[in-house]
């Protein structure tokens, strides 16, 4: 089977004026369906450069993204942002509509989906018991802590069932109990709903949960481990 994503020779570099700030330099890597994939690396080592690049959020200077077999490069406007429709975002500031409830927030995808109202209400009470949150559907984000409002977040990017999750730094902001739940969370979305997952991560311990460690610096990935204890 082909992997979900691979990315061939990928380099980026941005022009600061007239000064290039070479972000990555040369990344392939495939990630499967299935996978749980942690990137790990010291700040500026490219992994957000990187996350953008796979969710087709920026285009590479050199290389190549491919998605399911097909390469991003050649999608149109419209071809590219069906892709993004097919791949879940979780950021580190959990971006969710203040004015919105929880469960309205994780309904939003859907409803820009077309999807119809009865259909859109169990979805997404569903996930938000998945994500344990079903005493919260009514909250506003402003009545929710740091890490309930990240699995809100997370079940809002599952509600589209996506290909794959991309989360940069979904613990950043949250405590380090809180994010072991929250990782937990990912675990279980990973081995019992079988969610492909790629997320960015500086905290060691959260990356050791994921199944696979890919370790970036300067631009270019250096090492890449299998959790066998997990
Ligand atoms: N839009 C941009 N214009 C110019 N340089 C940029 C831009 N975005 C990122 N960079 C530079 O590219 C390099 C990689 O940035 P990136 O955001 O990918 O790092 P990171 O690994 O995610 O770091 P952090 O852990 O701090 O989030 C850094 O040196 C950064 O300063
Ligand atoms: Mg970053």
């Amino acid at each position: 089977m082909a992997p979900v994503v691979q990315t061939i020779n990928l380099h980026k570099t941005y022009m600061l004026g007239k000064v290039p700030v070479n972000a990555l330099r040369g990344v392939d890597l495939e990630i499967e369906s299935g996978d749980f994939v942690a990137i790990v690396g010291p700040s500026g080592s490219g992994k957000s450069t990187l996350l953008n690049l796979i969710g087709a959020l920026d285009r590479p200077t050199e290389g190549k993204v491919i998605i399911d077999g097909v390469d991003v490069s050649t999608l149109n406007d419209d071809e590219l942002a069906e892709l993004r429709r097919r791949i879940g975002f979780v950021f580190q500031f959990f971006n969710l509509i203040p004015r919105l409830t929880a469960s309205e927030n994780v309904e939003l995808p859907l409803a820009i989906a077309g999807v119809k109202k009865r259909q859109r209400k169990e979805k997404t009470s569903e996930l938000l018991k998945a994500v344990g949150l079903s005493e919260r559907a009514g909250h506003n984000p402003t009545e929710l802590s740091g890490g309930e409002q990240q699995r809100v977040a997370i079940a809002r990017a599952l509600a589209n069932e996506p290909r794959f999750l991309l989360l940069d730094e979904p613990t950043g902001n949250i405590d380090s109990k809180t994010a072991d739940m929250l990782i937990l969370l990912l675990r279980k979305l990973n081995e019992e709903r079988g969610v492909t997952i790629i997320m960015i991560t500086h905290d060691l311990n959260i990356a050791k949960q994921a199944k696979r460690i890919v370790r970036i610096l300067d631009g270019r990935i250096i090492e890449e481990t299998s959790n066998i204890a997990t």
